[in-house]
This record gives C-alpha cells, structure tokens and sequence, in this order.
C-alpha cells in the first residue's frame, strides 16, 4: 500500500516532465546570446518624390510665352494631381490594374503619332464629357464639373507636350 504523502506514478512523470522543461528552458536562456542593442540611426530617409516629365516650356519674355509658360504649369498642375491615377505620371497610361481591366489601352499620351490621331476638339470633348464604352459606361471620367473650359484647355497644352519631355531616370507614381 502506498504511504501518505507518495505520490502516484502519472503525478511523479508529470513534475519530471515540467523540471526537465523548466531545466531546459534555463540551459536555453543562459545559452542564448543578449541581443545586440541596435543603435537608430537619427536620419530619416528622403520622401520619394514623383518624377513628373521634363516638357520643354518656352523661355521668352513677351506676353505670348508667358501666357503659354502660365498654361503648361497649370495644365501640368491639373494632370499630376487629377489624371496620373489613371494615365500615369508619364501618361503612359499602363500602370494600373483598372486601365488594364477596361479591355483596351488607352492612348498612351505621350507618343506624338498616337496623340496626332486626337484633334483638339476630340481631345477638348473626351475630357469634358468622358469617355464610354459599347454599355454606356463611363470608362474615363467627365471632368466638366471639375474643371472649368480653361483649365481643360491648360490640360491640353500640357498634354500635347508630354512627347517633347524628357523621360526622368526612374517613375515613382
Ligand atoms: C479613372 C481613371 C481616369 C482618370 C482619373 C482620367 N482618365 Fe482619361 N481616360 C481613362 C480611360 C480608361 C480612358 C480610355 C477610354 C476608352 O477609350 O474607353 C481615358 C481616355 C482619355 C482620353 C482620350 C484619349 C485616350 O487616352 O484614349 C484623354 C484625352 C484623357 N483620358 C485625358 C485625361 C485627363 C486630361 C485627365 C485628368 C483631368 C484624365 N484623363 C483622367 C481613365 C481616366
């Protein structure tokens, strides 16, 4: 018979078992090395900014330059912040998901012969009333309660001289 105070076998394996546990996870500790204390380096990296094109502007000082100068800054403006999402910073229009989900490209605005198939009265109307497909829907946007009919023609000017520029060494978008 066993005596007051022996425990049985199953409870004597169990208290092994959680020394040996309890043992190993002591060896582990004192086996493991300190972790090496990382300094943080007190510069924090540039923000990335967007590679817009380089499209030439015209330098002259008489009102004509200075108005078509005022117009490609405006119209860039416009493009970088309402139209990149979709047409991309460089107009190439193939860097997202939903242009390619609409079944075909886009013009890619900055290739002269696929622009040259545009006139300024096609371009004007696609911008200000959007684009649809064979269902009706709206593939790009209308922007006629967004931009005024000047603003419109300021995206145009920039637009035509997305071939002339220069393409930057890398497109963040
Ligand atoms: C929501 C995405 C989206 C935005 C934002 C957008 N577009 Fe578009 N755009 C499209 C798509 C898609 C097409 C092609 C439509 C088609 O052919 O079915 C298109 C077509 C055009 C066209 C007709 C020629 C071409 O590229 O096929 C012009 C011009 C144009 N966009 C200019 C602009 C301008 C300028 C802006 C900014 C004011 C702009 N788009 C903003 C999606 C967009």
């Amino acid at each position: 018979m066993e005596g007051y105070g022996v425990l049985p076998t199953s409870a004597r394996v169990i208290i092994w078992c959680c020394g040996l546990l309890l043992a190993s996870i002591v060896v582990v500790w004192f086996v493991t090395p300190a972790p090496q204390s990382t300094t943080i380096s007190p510069q924090v990296s540039p923000v990335p900014q967007p590679q817009v094109p380089q499209v030439p502007l015209p330098t002259g000082s008489d009102p004509e330059s200075v108005a078509l100068r005022g117009a490609i800054l405006n119209g860039e403006r416009i493009y970088q912040r309402l139209c990149y999402h979709c047409h991309g910073r460089q107009g190439k229009g193939d860097n997202n998901a939903y242009m390619d989900s609409i079944g075909h490209k886009p013009a890619d605005h900055s290739d002269l012969t696929a622009m040259q198939r545009l006139s300024d009265t096609e371009f004007f109307l696609a911008l200000r009333d959007g684009v649809r497909d064979k269902r009706g829907w709206f593939t790009m946007p209308p922007w006629a309660s967004v931009l005024t009919p000047t603003e419109m023609w300021d995206v145009i000017t920039y637009v035509r001289r997305l071939p002339l520029a220069e393409s930057p060494a890398s497109s963040i978008p």
